[in-house]
Order: structure tokens, then sequence, then C-alpha cells
């Protein structure tokens, strides 16, 4: 196994040091190795967690697979992903999210873990077999309907029952479907000025309250996916001081767009929650620095040529996000890397339980980690992309920061910013 020696680099904005990655850790002092790698100006960080991804294999591998995905996430600074469960089939077996988990360790890119669907389908009527799963060689532990919100309370509440045994968590995405039917954007003045029908912030908001309650009532753990609204943030906050056991994270485009955009009718804005207000925005950036909300997860939702570029109301809603969500956080919370790491790789590998990911760039540790060049600029050319697809909503626009190097357990994926496999 070739050996690394980061030359100057800085861990989470410290001063200089060398940095020797031996045998799939990183390793005491410093010493020689096969190759040596100036790191000057660069920063190290714990290689990123994300909790939500979307790979579309099985089902659109026109849109994504397992690896390309994985590329993608590489390309970004990631070490792990969690592959969300609505692909066809759905992952609601054990048979499924083997597939994936065994699709992610043949890409060798990031180590992929699947999530499991709640209910058979997604069609929300059904339990699926969340124990076969969690028993699996995926070792699911999350489980989520995500695209779908798991809308029956009885039936969420039988899920956070059933996950209890295994500390297992239910990640919810929180939309009232009574409240957001033929939704097209977020309700406000922008929908009425362009005569769209409006996703109200009330529906993801009334299902947060609820689902706090019932996780409160059962003892269990509640993870809400892409909190999209100010009121959001004002439940959570609540939920969290009375001690709910509720972790909840945020896209990085919900941290910097706003529903102003869809005036452009261009669908690459549209995507599900809805941007919404300069105002919400404001408060998801002030919820994630004080910790109301815990974790930045990217919602890389690739699409199709066909499904993206067409009418509005046609369109699929989601945007890719793998390779743009650190540049998109930086331009938002700038430099400050001790916050970054905690929001994006600690956090997410903490809540998820991923041992070996997150954790502290300290001799003995496994070498999951990223490089990046924060003096760097770049502008986002789709066509530059790793992802199958190209619905990024960043393309001309400049970004801070260029991701040098990712490595997985010692082994790079990323070496001078390109894939290495
Ligand atoms: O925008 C979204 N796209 N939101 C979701 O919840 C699902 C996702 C997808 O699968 O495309
Ligand atoms: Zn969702």
């Amino acid at each position: 196994m070739t050996s690394y020696l980061l030359k100057g680099v800085s861990v989470l904005g410290g001063s200089p040091t060398d940095l020797l990655i031996k045998d799939g850790v990183i390793a005491s002092g410093a010493g020689k190795a096969d190759e040596t790698i100036d790191a000057t100006g660069l920063v190290a960080l714990p290689g990123l967690v994300d909790l939500h991804t979307h790979l579309r294999e099985p089902g659109r591998e026109d849109a994504e697979t397992v690896e390309t995905g994985s590329r993608a996430a590489a390309l970004g600074g990631y070490t792990a992903v969690f592959a969300m469960a609505n692909t066809s089939p759905v992952a609601d077996t054990a048979g499924v999210v083997e597939q994936v988990w065994r699709l992610g360790r043949e890409a060798g890119l990031v180590d992929v873990q699947p999530i499991g669907a709640v209910t058979v389908g997604l069609a929300g009527k059904q339990m699926a077999e969340l124990g076969a799963m969690a028993t699996s060689a995926a070792n699911v532990r999350i489980f989520s309907d995500d695209g779908h919100c798991v809308a029956d309370p009885r039936l969420m509440r039988r899920a956070l029952e059933y996950v209890k045994a295994f500390d297992g968590i239910i990640a919810q995405h929180a939309e009232e479907p009574r409240l957001t039917e033929g939704a097209q954007m977020h309700e406000g003045e922008v929908s009425t000025r362009l005569g769209l029908t409006g996703w109200p912030a009330v529906a993801e908001e009334a299902i947060i309250a609820r689902d706090v309650l019932l996780a409160e009532h059962v003892g269990s753990r509640l993870h809400v996916c892409h909190v999209s609204t100010a009121g959001s943030v004002e439940v959570l906050r609540q939920a969290k001081a009375r001690g709910v056991r509720v972790t909840a994270e945020v896209t990085p485009h919900h941290l910097l767009l706003t529903d102003e955009l869809a005036a452009s009718y261009d669908p690459v804005y549209k995507v599900n929650p809805p941007l919404r207000t300069a105002k919400d925005v404001e408060a998801l950036r002030q919820a994630l620095i004080e910790g109301v909300i815990d974790i930045v997860a990217t919602d890389h939702a690739p699409h199709a040529v066909e499904d993206k570029e067409c009418e509005w109301a046609y369109a699929r809603p989601g945007m890719v996000g793998l390779e743009t969500a650190l540049p998109v956080v930086l331009s938002v919370l700038g430099e400050q890397w001790e916050l970054i790491a905690e929001r994006m790789s600690r956090a997410p590998a903490r809540i998820a339980g991923l041992t070996g990911h997150g954790t502290d760039l300290s001799p003995g540790s496994p070498a999951n980690l990223t490089l990046v060049d924060p003096a760097a600029r770049r502008v986002v050319d789709p066509a530059e992309l790793a992802s199958r697809s190209r619905n990024t909503p960043y393309a001309g626009t400049t970004l801070p920061g260029r991701i040098v190097a990712t490595f997985l357990r010692g082994e790079p994926t990323v070496l001078d910013g390109k894939a290495v496999k």
C-alpha cells in the first residue's frame, strides 16, 4: 500500500504540519513516504459524510449509478454517503439494500450505506421489513420514505417504536401531502406573482411538530430531512430544549438560493422542499451555526435531461449537489473549518453511528480525509461534473474552494482534483 506524506498541510485551519498516511491510517510523526504531496496552503478535513444522497441505482441508471454517484461524492470530498431508498425497485427489502451496499463496495470510491424504506414501495400503507434490512449485510440503521412523507401518524408511531429496539432512526421527509397537492414552488409573494400553486411552509412545520411529539412519546430517534423554513427551526429549537431525540439537516441549496429564482421558470430551480425566502435562508444559516440544525446533507438528486429540461410543471424536483456542497457551504460560512468539519463530517457520522468516519485526524485514526484549497475559485461547468446528470443550479457561478485530494482508508480516490478511478 502506497504511503503519502502531506507536507505543510493545515489540519482544520491550524498551522502547517506534515501528515503521514500509512497502512490505511494516520501515522504518528512525519517520516519517509512513497509519495510526497506539497500541501502548502491546503486544509485537511475529516472525509465528509452525506446522510442524504440519491444514487438512482437500481432503476434509473441513466440518471446516476452507485459508481458515478460515488465518484461525484469523492470529488466533493466525501468518504461516506447514505443512499436514499426511492430507487426502482424501492429499497424496502434486504435484497435491494444488500445490492446497493455491494455495488458501493465494488465501486470502492466512498463507503455507501443504504437507507431502507419505511413503508412497502414508499406507498405509506404498510411497514416494510425494517428488521430484515437491519440484520442484512447492509446493516441498515436509518429508514426513510424520502421523496414521500410518512403521513399516517399511526404508521409513523409504529415505525418509531420498531426501530427503538436497535437504536435506529426514522428520517422524515416532512410534507403534509394534503397541504401540498399540486404544489410547484414555495407559497408566498413570488408564487402569487407567477401564478404557480404554492407549497406552504406550514406543510413542513406541521409534520415536524407532530413527529417530534411522537418521537418524544415513544422515546425514539427522529431525523428531519432537508429543513427549509424559519418556522421549522423554531419547532426544532423547542423540541431540542425539551430533550427530544431529534436531529436535523439542511441542504446547501436551502442555505444559498431563494424562491425568486423560480421567476426564471428554469426547472433547474425546482426542488422539494422548494427554495424559500431570504428570511428562511437567514434562519437556516443561523440554526446551522447554533446547532439547532445538526448537519448539512446534500439531497443530491440527479435527473435525466428529459425529466428536467421540460416545462416547470412537468419537471422532476431535485438538484445534483455532491460536487458543489463544500464550496457552497464555504461561501455561506466562510473558512470556519471546525464548524464545517462538525456539520459535514463528525455530526453526520455520529448520528448514523458510522465508525471510522468523522474522526480526528490524529495518529491511529483511519485515513478518511479530504484536502481542500480554500484559495482556489471555480466556475461551475455542468459538463465537467462526474455525476451522470447535469442538473446543477450553479452553472456559471463562481464558488470558492477546490477539493484537491480525498483519501478512503489511506487510498486516494481523488488526486490533483481528479478521480483516481
Ligand atoms: O427534490 C427532491 N428530489 N426532493 C425529494 O424529496 C426527492 C428528490 C428526488 O428523489 O429526486
Ligand atoms: Zn426529501
